[in-house]
C-alpha cells in the first residue's frame, strides 16, 4: 500500500449545526465549502437524516461535522474527551498565538495556555460542541533525532505501560 499523502478530511459530531456552522466560519474564520444532506448514509443505508458540512483551511486541509437529530443525546464527557481527544491547528506566529488566546476570550471561550511542548507552543479551547482544540506554534523545525527519539520512548513505553496495567487489575 501507498502511503496517504495527507488527511483529506477529519470527522466530528455536531449537536448543533447553526452554532457549529458560526463558531467555524465566525470565530476560527474557516470557510464552509461543501454540504451532503441526505435521509439515509451513503456508505451504510443506516436511515439516520443528516447534515454532513465541510470547513476548509487556508492551506486546503478540511475538517467537517454530522449533525443526526434523530440520533440520542450523548452521554456526558468524561477525561479522555474533555483532556486527551483534539485537533490542533496550525498558526504561523507566537503573536498570532498570543492574538487567538485573547480574541477567543473576549468572545468568551475559556483557553487553557499558553503551553510550552519544547517545539512547538500551544493554547486550549472547546467548540461547541465540546471537542477539544489546540492552536500550535511550532518553535523549532522537529529532526531526525527527535524522531530517533520518540521511536527508543515508545519501545520504553511498551515495558512502562504492561507495569501500570498491571497495578490496575
Ligand atoms: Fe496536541
Amino acid at each position: 500500500m501507498k502511503t496517504p499523502r495527507m488527511i483529506h478530511h477529519a470527522a466530528y459530531m455536531t449537536w448543533n449545526m447553526p452554532e457549529t456552522i458560526k463558531f467555524y466560519t465566525e470565530v476560527l474564520k474557516f470557510k464552509l465549502v461543501e454540504h451532503f444532506e441526505e435521509e439515509r448514509l451513503p456508505s451504510t443505508g443506516d436511515p439516520f437524516p443528516y447534515f454532513h458540512a465541510f470547513f476548509e483551511l487556508p492551506d486546503g486541509s478540511v475538517i467537517a461535522f454530522f449533525e443526526v437529530p434523530s440520533l440520542p443525546n450523548p452521554e456526558p464527557r468524561g477525561a479522555i474527551d474533555k483532556l486527551f481527544v483534539h485537533l490542533a491547528f496550525v498558526v504561523d506566529s507566537l503573536e498570532d498565538l498570543y492574538t487567538a488566546k485573547a480574541e477567543l476570550e473576549k468572545c468568551g471561550h475559556s483557553v487553557v495556555g499558553i503551553t510550552d511542548h519544547s517545539a512547538f507552543k500551544s493554547i486550549y479551547f472547546y467548540d461547541p460542541n465540546g471537542l477539544r482544540l489546540e492552536f500550535a506554534c511550532q518553535v523549532r523545525a522537529l529532526t531526525e533525532e527527535d524522531s530517533h527519539r520518540a521511536y527508543q520512548a515508545a519501545a520504553e513505553w511498551a515495558i512502562k505501560r504492561e507495569k501500570i496495567l498491571m497495578a490496575k487489575a
